[in-house]
C-alpha cells in the first residue's frame, strides 16, 4: 500500500483528499499553516513547514512516505522545488496535481508580466484604483508605487501595518462568484486588476468580472518550479497510485 503525503492549501488538494479518503488509502494532508483557521480535511493533518529540503527528506524517511502529491498552489514554487529535490534524494515518487493556467479570451484586456516585481513596475504613473488580488505575502513590493489606491482581499485580518498607504481590505475566502466580484469592482470603482494566473474556477470570478467591465488586468505568469510529472485530473493521479477512481 502506498503511504502518501499530500501537499495542500488549494481546492485541488481538498478534492484529492476527499478521493484518497474515500479510497481508504493511507495519506496525510500537509498545510503550510498560513491561515488562522484552515479548512478541515478528511485526512490526518500536519501543519507547518518541514524545514527546507533536508527537513522534508527527514519527514519522508521518518513516515516511510512512498508517494508525494504536490497539490500546492501554482505560485507556491518554493514548496514545489523543495518537493522535487527531497523526493529525488529520497527515491520517493512525486507528482504535481495542478490546474491549467487561464488563457485570455475575446474581450480580455490582459498585460502579461513575469512576476510580482514586474507587475508593480508595470502600473501606470498616474494614480489608479487597483484591485491587488495577490494575497498577503507580496503586498510589500507595491509600497514602491504608493500613489495608487489598493483594494486588498485577504483571508485573515492583517496583523501588521500594511505597506501600501492608501488601501481598503475586504476579508473573504474563495471560491468567489462572478456577480459578486463584479459588484465588488463596481463598489470600489476599480479601474485596474492585478492578478496571478492561478487557473481553476475558484479565483477566476474577478477575471470574468473584469472582462465584463472592460477593465485591464495585469496578469502575473506562473513561476518555474522545475521538471516533474504533472497531472490535471484526479483520476490520473489515482491511476499513477495504482488505484482507479
Ligand atoms: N502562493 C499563493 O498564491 C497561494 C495561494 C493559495 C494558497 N496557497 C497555499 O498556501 C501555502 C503556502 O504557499 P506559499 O506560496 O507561501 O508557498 P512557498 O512560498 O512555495 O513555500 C514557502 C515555504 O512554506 C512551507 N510550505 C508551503 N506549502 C506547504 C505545505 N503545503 N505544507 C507544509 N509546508 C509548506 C515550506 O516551508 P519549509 O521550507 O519549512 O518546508 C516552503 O518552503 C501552500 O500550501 C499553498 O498551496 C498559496
Amino acid at each position: 500500500m502506498p503511504r502518501i503525503l499530500l501537499l495542500g492549501g488549494t481546492s485541488e488538494a481538498a478534492e484529492m483528499a476527499r478521493i484518497l479518503a474515500r479510497a481508504g488509502l493511507w495519506a496525510v494532508y500537509s498545510y503550510a499553516g498560513r491561515t488562522q483557521s484552515p479548512v478541515a480535511q478528511p485526512l490526518p493533518l500536519r501543519v507547518g513547514g518541514f524545514g527546507g529540503v533536508d527537513g522534508l527528506r527527514a519527514y519522508l524517511a521518518r513516515e516511510a512516505i512512498t508517494h508525494v502529491i504536490d497539490a500546492t498552489h501554482p505560485f507556491a514554487a518554493q514548496m514545489s522545488r523543495n518537493a522535487i529535490a527531497a523526493c529525488r534524494a529520497q527515491g520517493v515518487a512525486l507528482c504535481g496535481f495542478e490546474r491549467l493556467p487561464w488563457v485570455a479570451q475575446t474581450g480580455d484586456r490582459w498585460t502579461s508580466v513575469p512576476d510580482m516585481e514586474a507587475a508593480a513596475s508595470a502600473l501606470p504613473i498616474e494614480a489608479r484604483r487597483v484591485f491587488l488580488a495577490i494575497g498577503r505575502q507580496h503586498i510589500g513590493l507595491f509600497g514602491a508605487v504608493p500613489q495608487h489606491h489598493y483594494l486588498l482581499r485577504l483571508v485573515d485580518p492583517p496583523t501588521l501595518p500594511l505597506p501600501v498607504p492608501d488601501c481598503r481590505v475586504v476579508l473573504a475566502r474563495g471560491p468567489f462568484l462572478e456577480d459578486e466580484d463584479l459588484a465588488l469592482l463596481q463598489e470600489h470603482r476599480i479601474d485596474l486588476v492585478v492578478a496571478k494566473n492561478a487557473g481553476g474556477t475558484g479565483a477566476r470570478a474577478k477575471i470574468d468580472a473584469a472582462r465584463r467591465l472592460g477593465l485591464p488586468v495585469l496578469m502575473i505568469e506562473r513561476p518555474e518550479t522545475g521538471a516533474r510529472l504533472v497531472f490535471h485530473a484526479a483520476e490520473d493521479v489515482m491511476g499513477w497510485l495504482g488505484h482507479g477512481l
